[in-house]
């Protein structure tokens, strides 16, 4: 019998059915999504405006190819333009996040000739050829993605920075962050080290890239974590909530570059039902106003939580918020799922990172507040 590749360390449940904030195991138990299936689901699972497009555009057309006109296309940028405040950005669609950050290292690298380029100390960025070469954890680097091309600095340390471009600047093609990592157990990056990125990347004729993966589309309380510093990237990078599920990812493409036919390129990007997937999105988040709400409902959560004894530190924005816990969470987590049915993620060996979807209500917030103050005082006896 054929079996899965055993990559994933599962944790022991089926889920079946979900609406909104909640999802129900194959058993018929009922749990809160504060997991938010990695930050992917953003306005709430089988939320029904998104059901309805994707089923009426596949009753219409699935998939053609991109050697066609496709209108949908044409209305998502307009739609993401706005809602991003980027209008005079360009968008170019690809089909996940690592997809998304290999394009804009090519796009960067292909606009300065230059080869260079600088991520940071516990970045993530994917795992294909270039963004896991610009991933810091080495153990998911393959000798083949192992590159000299790459620089690590180190994240939130502006002298390094600095440094490395006095010394190689001129080498560089583009600087690669998370505004707050995800990965890397919710680290926000500082106003000042991301005005500090633009300041050399103009300086010395490199291109910022925003990987906006996890920490974009409204997540952080704004559309870009990036825009919390007052910074302009020359590419934003997305996928996970754009999609709610629908696998997609977009470059957002600054004014400084120059389309060339067949300089990117992708068979599925940009289909007719991921266009659907994403403007269903992008409809419901502008019409509901969640951007605002994800962040006013992180302010919440994270100012609850921030007033819990037994916390080492509650750190993010908006609905990306990293809980670090005085323990290994391992087991916190397992009791967290089985005792209290809550499903959040984590970072790390202590830290719990909650990426729900960002029309939370305060009931939710609530229900996932006494759960987790219920099950820290137990182990703070
Ligand atoms: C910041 C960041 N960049 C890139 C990726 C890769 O996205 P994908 O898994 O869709 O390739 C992730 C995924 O977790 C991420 O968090």
């Amino acid at each position: 019998m054929m079996k899965m590749f055993d990559v994933y360390p599962l944790q022991n449940v089926s889920v079946v059915r979900a609406e909104g904030s909640w999802v129900w195991d194959s058993e018929g138990n009922k749990y809160l999504d504060m997991y938010g299936g990695h930050a992917v689901i953003s306005i709430g699972h089988t939320h029904p405006e998104y059901v309805k497009a994707l089923t009426e555009q596949l009753g219409r057309i699935g998939f053609y190819s991109n050697s066609v006109v496709i209108e949908r296309q044409q209305r998502l940028a307009e739609k993401l333009g706005r809602l991003s405040g980027k209008e005079s950005n360009r968008l170019f669609l690809v089909n996940s996040g690592a997809e998304a950050n290999e394009n804009a290292i090519k796009l960067a690298s292909f606009a300065t000739g230059r080869r260079k380029v600088v991520a940071f100390s516990a970045s993530f960025h994917g795992r294909t050829s270039l963004a896991v070469a610009a991933t810091a954890n080495r153990s998911i680097v393959a000798p083949v993605n192992e590159t000299d091309n790459v620089v690590f600095s180190e994240f939130n340390d502006g002298a390094a920075l600095e440094r490395l471009f006095a010394e190689q600047g001129g080498e560089i093609a583009c600087v690669i962050i998370e505004a707050i990592q995800g990965v890397g157990g919710i680290k926000v990056a500082d106003a000042g080290f991301l005005r500090l990125i633009r300041t050399l990347c103009d300086r010395y004729g490199a291109v910022m890239i925003a990987d906006e993966v996890q920490c974009g589309c409204g997540r952080s309380g704004r559309y870009y974590a990036t825009d919390w510093a007052g910074v302009q990237a020359d590419i934003y990078t997305m996928a996970k909530g754009i999609g709610n599920g629908f696998p997609v990812g977009a470059i957002s493409v600054g004014s400084r570059f120059e389309a060339r036919y067949g300089m990117l390129g992708t068979t599925f990007g940009g289909s007719y039902l991921a266009c659907a997937a994403m403007e269903a999105v992008a409809d419901v988040m502008e019409r509901e106003g969640l951007v605002a709400h994800a962040g006013a409902m992180g302010d919440y959560l994270t100012g609850e939580l921030k007033k819990l004894s037994g916390l080492s530190e509650v750190r993010g924005r908006g609905l990306m918020i990293g809980i670090e816990l005085p323990f290994e969470m391992a087991e916190f987590k397992r009791r967290l799922l089985t005792e209290e049915h809550i499903f959040v993620g984590a970072a790390g060996k202590n830290v719990i990172r909650l990426l729900p979807a960002l029309n939370i209500t305060r009931e939710h917030a609530d229900r996932f507040l006494t759960s987790f103050s219920k099950l820290l005082t137990s182990y703070c006896r």
